[in-house]
């Protein structure tokens, strides 16, 4: 799985482990997933593409690099909204559209009700969505922003079944995935074993 890296970081599994608690609160949990983010997202950006640019600092003119491309997240509505925030943290200049997409419980067959967003060609997209299980939801993501232009997409999740990751890296070999944990599997109901339940509802307070 080259396409694929976890995150092997202590402070990421220990927040882990504490979004996976079933005894987590919405607004722990909102807390926890802005914080085990971050580190998602300096994994995702660490190829970041930059140029070498002078500055002048208040002693004398050096060398200092920026990012080459626009970024542009997508977070996948709703869950992926508990990524976001940290993305406008670090990346201030980051674009950012919104692609809704809800799984249907019985066939788990995603189906689009929005989507929104800047121009994809020539950045480095950041698709957002905490759960890949069937893959499912990723891989139509990834094929609508291809549509629209995008051919440098990352995928950040907290919570990754291998099942979804051979769906959406045989579907889209280009797709890198950065993702805090690859877990054991789906259950009958298509939900990630161990897994966390439902991130949108345990997020939103919801059920
Ligand atoms: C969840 C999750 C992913 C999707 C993953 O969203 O946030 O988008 O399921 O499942 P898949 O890999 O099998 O497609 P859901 O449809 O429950 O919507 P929500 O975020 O609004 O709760
Ligand atoms: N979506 C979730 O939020 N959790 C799962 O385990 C599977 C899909």
């Amino acid at each position: 799985m080259e396409n694929v890296r976890v995150v092997r970081h202590p402070l990421a599994a220990h927040l882990l482990t504490e979004l996976r608690d079933v005894g987590t609160e919405p607004e722990r949990f909102r807390h926890l997933a802005r914080r085990l983010s971050t580190v998602l997202v300096l994994e995702a950006t660490r190829d970041l593409a930059t140029t070498t640019e002078p500055v002048q600092t208040p002693l004398v003119q050096s060398q200092g690099r920026r990012l080459d491309r626009p970024v542009v997240a997508v977070p996948i509505l709703r869950a992926g909204l508990g990524l976001l925030e940290t993305v406008t943290d670090l990346l201030p200049d980051v674009r950012v559209g919104y692609a809704g997409l809800e799984r249907d419980e019985e066939t788990l067959q995603p189906t689009s009700y929005y989507l929104k967003v800047p121009e994809l060609r020539d950045t480095s997209v950041l698709l957002l969505d905490p759960m890949l299980a069937t893959g499912g939801s990723a891989t139509f993501a990834v094929g609508l922003l291809k549509e629209h232009g995008a051919t440098d997409i990352q995928l950040l999740c907290v919570v990754a079944a291998p099942e979804g990751i051979r769906r959406l890296t045989t579907d889209h070999a280009d797709i890198r995935v950065v993702t805090a944990a690859v877990d054991d599997g789906l259950n009958d109901v298509g939900y990630i074993v161990p897994g966390l339940g439902d991130f949108g509802d345990r997020l939103f307070g919801t059920s």
